[in-house]
């Protein structure tokens, strides 16, 4: 199976500092041309702004091409399987990425591919959302370490993602998430295991979003209603003490940052004075998709 991107476990530890170096290169040289004559097929069985564009864009601009596939208007929505569509766009391809609902999908679309395979988000992990929210922790503080991490909301693939890179990286994390919407158990034991045997890091899980912002560097959140989640109603009610205000955010350490993937319900998981104010970097998190887009591709394709 050729070098994919399924989660961030997949680019080992010791490379990423060099693998966000590059992003700062391809920031600040818009134009470099590493993917002159490739094409990445962009596979989407889920809605989106920043991905389709950021991975279209970061094509583009790498001089090399993009083909974007959405369920509807292809074959995947009369029921093609997943493995037939991989075999197919490899051979026509340089790169996939797909996003998509369950992660066992996105591994059996990497199996069936010859080519390498990105995860654009799937219902457990969003590993190029995580990647970027960490390049622009390292770009805005200068390290991602000795930082603490608190999510508010759901445990949700973004959740999941910032888990495992607590896992890899060894970092604080605290989850303030209601009853029934931690992190799956799996996630919350795999980042606990790795941490014990880096030697560093806490995962807390709790209730409560003051004790988890509590003295924070960095605070992030997400949605209350994940793309292809029907429980709506409940998850409305139980996410209501999970907002990013002014007054959780002044509970935090005074120079914190708040990120958001985006999009956002101002209102609902973030106040607008919050997503809009001083200590937001969510418009600067969602610009770095592109540099982030790139350093992937040309990471995956080497
Ligand atoms: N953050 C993010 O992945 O946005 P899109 O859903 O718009 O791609
Ligand atoms: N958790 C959200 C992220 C959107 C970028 C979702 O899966 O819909």
């Amino acid at each position: 199976m050729p070098r994919g991107f399924l989660t961030l476990a997949d680019v080992p530890v010791a490379e990423w500092p060099a693998l966000w170096d590059r992003t700062a290169e391809l920031e600040a040289n818009r134009l470099a041309t590493t993917f002159a004559g490739k094409t990445i097929a962009l596979v989407f069985e889920k809605n989106s702004t920043r991905t389709r564009v950021s991975f279209e864009v970061a094509a583009y601009e790498l001089g090399g091409n993009s083909v974007v596939l959405t369920s509807e208007g292809s074959q995947i929505a009369r029921g093609e399987p997943a493995e037939d569509t991989a075999r197919v766009l490899s051979s026509y391809c340089h790169a996939i990425m797909i996003r998509t609902f369950g992660q066992e999908r996105v591994a059996a679309f990497a199996r069936a591919a010859s080519v390498p395979v990105i995860n654009g988000l799937s219902d457990q992990h969003h590993p190029c959302q995580v990647a970027t929210d960490l390049y622009t922790v390292r770009q805005h503080f200068g390290r991602i370490d000795g930082l603490r991490y608190a999510w508010i909301g759901d445990g949700n693939n973004m959740a999941q993602s910032w888990l495992e890179a607590a896992g890899m990286f060894g970092f604080d994390l605290l989850l303030a998430c209601p009853s029934g919407y931690a992190p799956s158990p799996d996630h919350l034991e795999a980042a606990r295991s790795a941490q014990k045997a880096l030697g560093k890091g806490t995962i807390v899980v709790t209730t409560d979003p003051r004790e988890a912002v509590a003295g924070a560097d960095v605070l992030s959140t997400d949605v209350w209603v994940s793309m292809g989640q029907t429980d709506e109603a409940a998850r409305r009610a139980a996410f209501k003490p999970y907002c990013i205000d002014a007054a959780l955010v002044a509970r935090a350490a005074s120079d914190a940052i708040v990120l958001h993937c985006l999009p956002a319900h101002r209102g609902e998981e973030i106040t607008g004075d919050v997503l809009d104010g001083p200590q937001s970097l969510a418009w600067v998190q969602a610009a770095n998709r592109l540099h982030v887009a790139k350093a992937l591709l040309e990471y995956v394709m080497r």
